[in-house]
């Protein structure tokens, strides 16, 4: 089995996580959450998004965010944006990084974002260019790479189509989202299989929700073809506001626990990113949703007994 040596952790708790609480979270919360994070090691955080308010009410404070959070130089902050008025927000907020958002089913793309995968390629290359021309960097995200909550199954040919595309417009990296996490680790192998004819393995991200628990076994699975980038959400916060029933990414403290288990370097500090989990579990009222930083905590208060 051969691994990569080190992986690329992107947390994306402040805004995949928050983005689905039914409750307003206080500004303070969300900057003390990003702050802690930047403490951990981690070099991307995703920091907000700047789309219509109106859509997902949760993140309307995103730029308020941006302007008061600490950022660290080794780290950056990408923030969602859907079409040139979010960049332009964006912008005026003094962000460097933006993730432009498609899909590869219709009817989410419809639900997400209002559009059609067509038009939401068309609406995205301008956003691409001048983004780029202001010197900034940007990612791509495709959603129901595994399965749409509206349309079943998703070919991996859609997927590839979409993820081609946004390499096109000048996306560095192209995420590839499980929005429901439905999928499971062959079928995740063979998505990647397809889509990898298409777009260099090595600008690929794995994106998985954990709805049905196989968000690790997906990443191992993946992992071992290669893809050494992985998107994760601090005890698993968030969901998706336009896929009902999902629930949020794959913990990052179980993600961290696995490869550094495999002998893979992340460069984070899983007790710091333990208590960061702790910090908003109890922000948030919820028991931790990370097996191991459950198990990392009980274990260093039985020591101190
Ligand atoms: P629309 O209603 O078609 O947009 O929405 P519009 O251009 O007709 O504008 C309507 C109103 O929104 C106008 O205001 C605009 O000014 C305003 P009004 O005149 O009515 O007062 N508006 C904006 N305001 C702030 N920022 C903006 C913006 N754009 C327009 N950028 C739109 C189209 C794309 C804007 C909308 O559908 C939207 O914001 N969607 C975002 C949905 C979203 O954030 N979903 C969650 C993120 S995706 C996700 O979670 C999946 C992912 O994690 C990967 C995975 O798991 O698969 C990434
Ligand atoms: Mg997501």
């Amino acid at each position: 089995m051969s691994l990569p040596s080190r992986v690329k952790v992107v947390e994306v708790g402040p805004r995949d996580g928050l983005q689905n609480e039914a409750k307003p979270v206080p500004l303070e919360t969300k900057v003390a959450l990003i702050d802690r994070l930047s403490e951990t090691g981690l070099t991307a955080i995703e920091a907000g998004a700047f789309v219509s308010p109106k859509w997902v009410p949760q993140m309307a404070d995103s730029a308020e965010v941006f302007r008061r959070i600490k950022q660290k130089p080794q780290v950056s902050y990408p923030v969602l944006v859907p079409n040139v008025k979010g960049l332009e927000l964006a912008l005026a907020a003094g962000v460097q990084e933006i993730a432009v958002f498609g899909a590869a089913s219709e009817s989410f793309s419809q639900r997400n974002i209002n559009c059609s995968i067509e038009e939401s390629l068309e609406r995205f290359g301008p956003v691409c260019d001048a983004a780029q021309s202001a010197g900034l960097k940007v990612r791509g995200y495709v959603s129901c790479v595994l399965g749409c909550p509206y349309e079943g199954e998703i070919a991996p040919d859609a997927v590839a189509r979409v993820a081609k595309a946004l390499i096109g417009m000048g996306c560095y990296e192209v995420s590839l989202g499980d929005t429901i996490g439905i999928g499971t680790p062959i079928k995740a192998q063979r998505m990647i299989e397809v889509v990898a004819q298409d777009v260099d393995i090595s600008h690929l991200a794995a994106h998985f929700h954990d709805t049905y628990g196989q968000a690790l076994a997906n990443l191992l699975a993946v992992l071992q073809m290669g893809v050494a980038v992985m998107d994760a959400s601090v005890s698993g916060l968030g969901g998706c506001p336009y896929a009902p029933g999902a629930s949020g990414n794959v913990a990052t403290e179980d993600v961290v626990y696995m490869l550094h288990g495999l002998g893979i370097e992340t460069g984070i500090d899983l007790n710091q990113l333990v208590e960061t989990g702790a910090f908003i579990s109890q922000a948030l009222d919820r028991p931790p949703g990370s097996k191991a930083a459950m198990a990392l905590r009980l274990k260093a208060a039985k020591s101190q007994q």
